[in-house]
């Protein structure tokens, strides 16, 4: 699998800090990861969804995982650029990632994220800690595969076998 993540943050962009988060999805993702393309990009809507549109469509990522700008901050507008780039959405994955998130951290509802389809890109935006990153995926990784074969037009491949 092609994975694109995608860090928004003003300060990385400005090199005041260091991205944490992004190596975290890059090692959440490495046992089913063929190739990784990276971006960092600050908290601009018009940014985010360049990003976005060249992961999905130049690079050709499978699933583009975003870091950070989901909260309630006023520069917080990583959800909104995911929506303008969105074919489809899925909401599912945002809410599973909330609820249980939710388990964790009753902050966990404060996090906007969304996530939804582009041509054959899965979108997931997680918020921005390294905690938050490794949390939230380690609820979507379960499912990917089984995304991907579906966007990839695998109709079949549940099989009659929802249970499993
Ligand atoms: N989700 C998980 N699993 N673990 C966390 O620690 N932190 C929350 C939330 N989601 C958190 C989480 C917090 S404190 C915030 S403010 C929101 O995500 C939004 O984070 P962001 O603005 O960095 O995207």
């Amino acid at each position: 699998m092609r994975f694109g993540i995608l860090c928004v943050s003003d300060r990385c962009s400005r090199g005041e800090c260091e991205d944490r988060s992004g190596p975290a999805i890059a090692e959440c993702v490495a046992p089913l990861s063929d190739e990784n393309a990276y971006r960092l990009v600050p908290d601009e809507a018009q940014a985010i969804q360049n990003a976005l549109i060249e992961l999905a469509d130049g690079f050709g990522a499978d699933v583009i995982f975003t870091t950070g700008g989901t909260g309630f901050a006023p520069r917080d507008v990583t959800p909104e650029a995911t929506r303008a780039v969105l074919d489809r959405e899925a909401p599912g994955i945002a809410e599973a990632i909330r609820a249980q998130s939710m388990t964790i951290t009753p902050r966990a509802m404060l996090s906007r994220a969304v996530s939804g389809i582009r041509g054959r890109t899965l979108i997931v935006n997680l918020p921005g800690s390294p905690k938050a990153v490794r949390e939230s995926i380690a609820v979507v990784l379960p499912v990917l595969e089984h995304a991907v074969e579906l966007l990839g037009g695998d109709t079949q491949s549940c099989g009659g076998n929802y249970g499993k």
